[in-house]
């Protein structure tokens, strides 16, 4: 694992393959390894970048409030630190919203977007209280109540739902809050979809129980060079439950 001192902050990342940058997010509340399965697929066209976000994983956390503006901006900076320009940006759900933050703040360092089982819509008013209450519980008990409600969104596959459970567990409480109040308070992205003149993959599963295939669909309506692979039997962790279609999809970015 690499570590990166920015701004007094250490990001951990990985860095795999070579070929055009790009760099993979991953979603909440897990950490960079929910891409492994895709990296053996992806190395010989791409210089993979998989960080852990603030507040996962292997990286530090931050105490006061952030948004996912700031965790962009980390990124930002992590390329400049690995001394690249532009790059390719996919991220997995909650890394979806951190891609298009990234998009909207930096258009000019994406040279194409992935959003794999992600969506560009905020969340609906009702919901932003529950992101909060759950932040505060998380805060007060860790991150049980999640590591013990969330596999059996994310996947059907039993084994993986296991896997997943222990990496949650591994987490940091205050990273998990502190994405929890990130999301709550993102804005909508749909507004910046048309200016994108970059290809964006789209990837997501039909069997996906947290975001439904619709808000896919609305993205791809409403991109230019936009490409959809809708997963048969998939649910919200298509790299992991569909790596060969997730791979084939991303490598249209190269
Ligand atoms: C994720 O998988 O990153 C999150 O569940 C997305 C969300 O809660 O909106």
């Amino acid at each position: 694992m690499n570590k990166a001192s920015l701004n007094g902050l250490q990001l951990a990342y990985e860095r795999f393959g070579r070929g055009t940058p790009l760099v993979l997010i991953h979603g909440y509340p897990l950490d960079h390894t929910i891409w492994n399965p895709v990296v053996p697929l992806l190395e010989s066209g791409f210089d993979l970048i998989l960080p852990d976000l603030r507040g996962f994983g292997q990286s530090d956390t931050v105490r006061t409030q952030y948004t996912l503006t700031d965790m962009a901006a980390d990124l930002a900076a992590l390329l400049d630190f690995l001394k690249i320009k532009t790059a390719v940006i996919a991220g997995h759900s909650m890394g979806g919203y951190v891609a298009l933050a990234f998009a909207r703040r930096y258009p000019l360092r994406v040279r194409g977007l992935g959003l794999v089982a992600s969506q560009a819509i905020a969340d609906p008013p009702e919901k932003k209280p529950a992101r909060t209450q759950m932040a505060d519980r998380v805060e007060t008990n860790g991150v049980g109540e999640v590591a013990e409600s969330m596999p059996a969104l994310l996947t059907a596959d039993a084994d993986l739902q296991a896997a997943l459970k222990q990496l949650i567990l591994r987490q940091p409480r205050e990273g998990v809050a502190g994405a929890l109040r990130a999301m709550a308070n993102r804005p909508d992205s749909t507004d910046i979809l048309s200016t994108f003149d970059f290809p964006v993959a789209i990837i997501h599963g039909l069997a996906d129980k947290i975001i439904p295939i619709e808000s896919a669909r609305d993205v791809r309506a409403a991109v230019k060079k936009g490409y959809l692979v809708e997963i048969e039997g998939a649910g919200h962790m298509p790299m992991m439950e569909a790596q060969q279609v997730t791979a084939e999809a991303l490598n249209t970015l190269r």
